[in-house]
């Protein structure tokens, strides 16, 4: 079978690329943006750096902030109703994960209104029409949303959290500028690294995993290797390092799926606000460790991705055991929880596996598995 490959129409990446937005607006004729982002950057003035620019340029916006990390289905609702009362006519998505996402699923809405329930959105959506369309600016270094097919909304009713992929979702433009990230304090830097770093890993040993998604993630981990430790420190060109690796990361596992990492960490997302990197951060060690006979030879390539010397030399045995040292030392050095103690509880466990096992994510796990593994996995983690 043919592999396909969807990316943005356009990206722009290092710093000041904020300043191609305008003459990417003006060559469109949008008329006005509705600028999707959360509560905190607007507070933190971090949305200003956009809207200065709109106001100088004299372009027509109007700020839709209610977002929440692990945004929900009223999230969505709302910001449906909000783009149509707008009167806009695209999308300017600044924020982390959660606000690209949730423009994704306003955007689609808009333009399959047949959709307005959000959660038959679930899995591979058959829309017809493209978004509205969105340009996506990142302020965390993690999700890659801005190169994804995927966003993912919280079902507050039901406990979950439903992944949705849909090439119609994509956004046209991104425009990664480590600049936008500079103000991340060093918790939420790790944490969204550690995001990048699982979708790198996850993306490198999935069922349709192939050369080119290979490339993108090998890339992707040796850039995180290197640049993770000085982001958390804020340290320019750590960021730089973040911001792309995040991108390469997004361009591969947007393609090729992920696995039993982002399965295990969506429900304790839905279940306890855990945000979404420190979930994946934490569980990752434990489910290389247990996929580790299913990866071939791609933990050789996460060692030598992670400047271990001698790898060529190593058997199977040491090769796999030093790639899932040097994932579980980063997490260790930027401060990342090392068990779900005091995160979650074990009377949820039954839930939470269920949960897992039917995420979209733990399809593509290169290891099959089962109800009764992952609530051991979760176990083994408390
Ligand atoms: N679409 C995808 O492909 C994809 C991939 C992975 C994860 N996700 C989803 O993305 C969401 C997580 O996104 P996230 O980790 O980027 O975080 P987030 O968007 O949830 O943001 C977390 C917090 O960080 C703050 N913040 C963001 N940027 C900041 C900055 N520059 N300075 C100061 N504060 C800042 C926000 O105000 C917010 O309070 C989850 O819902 C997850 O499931 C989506
Ligand atoms: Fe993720």
């Amino acid at each position: 079978m043919a592999n396909r490959i969807i990316l943005n129409a356009i990206s722009y990446h290092g710093k000041g690329a904020i300043e191609h937005i305008i003459p990417e607006v003006k060559q469109r004729f949008f008329k006005k943006a509705f600028i999707c982002t959360d509560p905190g950057l607007v507070e933190h003035k971090v949305i200003n750096k956009i809207t200065d620019l709109l106001d100088e340029a004299e372009l027509a916006y109007e700020i839709y902030s209610n977002v929440k990390p692990n945004p929900t289905i009223e999230n969505v609702q709302t910001g449906v109703q909000a783009f149509k009362d707008s009167g806009a006519d695209y999308i300017i998505a600044v924020g982390g994960g959660s606000s690209m996402d949730t423009a994704k699923a306003v955007g689609i809405i808009v333009a399959n209104p047949e959709f307005s329930d959000v959660v038959s959105l679930e899995g591979l959506a058959p829309t017809r029409n493209p978004t509205v369309p969105i340009i996506t600016v990142p302020t965390t270094a993690g999700t890659g949303s801005e190169v994804t097919a995927y966003y993912v909304i919280t079902d507050v009713e039901r406990g979950r959290k439903f992944v949705c992929v849909d090439a119609n979702a994509m956004s046209i433009i991104a425009v990664v500028d480590p600049d936008m990230m500079s103000s991340m304090p060093r918790g939420l830097t790790a944490a969204t690294g550690m995001d990048a770093l699982t979708h790198a890993i996850e993306g490198l040993i999935t069922k349709s995993a192939w050369d080119m998604s290979d490339m993108l993630h090998i890339k992707a981990i040796e850039l995180i290797a290197k640049s993770l430790r000085g982001a958390v420190n804020n340290e320019p060109e750590g960021r730089e390092g973040m911001a792309l690796a995040q991108y390469l990361a997004g361009m591969g596992f947007s393609n090729v799926g992920l696995g039993l990492v982002h399965g295990m960490a969506h429900p304790l997302g839905a279940t306890y606000d855990t945000p979404h990197g420190v979930a994946n951060a934490i569980i990752l060690p434990t489910v290389m460790r247990y996929n580790a006979d299913y990866s071939g030879e791609k933990y050789r390539e996460i060692a030598r991705a992670f400047g271990v010397p001698d790898v060529e030399k190593m058997h199977q045995e040491e090769y796999r055991r030093v790639a899932i040292e040097c994932v579980a030392q980063l997490s260790k050095d930027v401060g990342i929880p090392q068990s779900l103690h005091g995160i979650a509880k074990e009377e949820d466990l039954d839930f939470l596996a269920e949960s897992a096992f039917q995420d979209v994510c733990t399809a593509g796990n290169p290891r099959e598995t089962s109800v009764y593994e992952i609530r051991e996995l979760y176990k083994s983690l408390l």
